[in-house]
């Protein structure tokens, strides 16, 4: 086998077949239930589930790595990686960047704070609201939300962390995520309705890959159809979000 790999390299072949058995995929994993760290350091979640689930379907070798959210798409654009899953909003301004599969999951966001202390989003007026770099929750509060101060994070968890010891007034994240934390902290509660205004929040979670990389991003919608259809897709959302 070495040898025909090393006949073909000779002979110029092109390896890309079996180069594109190996994705790498790189997430933010403070993301429960989308992506964290669980306590044996493995990257896991819905978002490292489904991932597997259609690199299963492509044959492919898939790998994860954890970095800050506005880190990958840039890593992307460099090569470093080859796929982005971490629960990312497919937005017309990403777009310009990237390309997404279709939307695997209907995104909405939401804000959260001590309960009791806020009837509703007026009232976030003036105070600190923290939320995470690079995402969309951002760019909607400095847009849509100037008397709101902003407190950028690069982790979601030491957003909440400052949220529970007085530091910021309250946090605003997407609604999945601020349900995850709500279990774990029944003193917060969310504050306001859930916003889903598609010129910020887009048109739901995808994956994203390079702009050039259609074979991969046929591959990806391909899986992705596939899981949807034989159940895997639906015992992974119940598994994640409806326990
Ligand atoms: N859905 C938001 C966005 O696309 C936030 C995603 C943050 N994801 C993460 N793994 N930290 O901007």
């Amino acid at each position: 086998m070495k040898k025909l790999i090393i006949a073909a390299v000779l002979a110029g072949v092109s390896l890309s077949a079996s180069a594109a058995d190996t994705i790498r995929f790189a997430t933010e994993a403070g993301y429960a239930p989308f992506e964290f760290v669980d306590s044996n350091n493995q990257i896991q979640g819905f978002d490292i589930d489904l991932a597997n689930a259609m690199c299963k379907e492509m044959q492919a070798t898939c790998t994860f790595t954890n970095q800050s959210f506005d880190s990958l798409i840039p890593s992307l654009k460099f090569r470093r990686i080859d796929a982005v899953i971490s629960g990312m909003d497919i937005t017309a301004e990403r777009l310009k960047q990237v390309a997404f599969t279709n939307a695997y999951y209907d995104n909405s966001a939401i804000f959260f704070a001590q309960k009791g202390k806020f009837a509703d989003l007026a009232a976030l007026k003036g105070k600190r609201v923290g939320i995470q770099n690079g995402t969309t929750h951002q760019k909607f509060l400095m847009d849509k939300h100037s008397e709101i101060t902003a407190v950028p994070y690069d982790s979601y968890q030491n957003a909440v962390l400052d949220l529970k010891n007085g530091r910021i007034d309250a946090v605003f994240g997407d609604t999945a995520v601020v349900q995850e934390f709500l279990k774990k902290n029944p003193n917060l509660s969310t504050v306001g309705d859930k916003i889903t205004d598609q010129s910020y929040f887009g048109s739901g979670l995808g994956i994203a890959v390079r702009q050039n990389n259609t074979e991969l991003l046929g591959k990806m919608n391909d899986a992705l159809a596939k899981v949807r259809q034989d159940g895997t897709y639906k015992a992974l959302y119940t598994k994640w979000f409806q326990q």
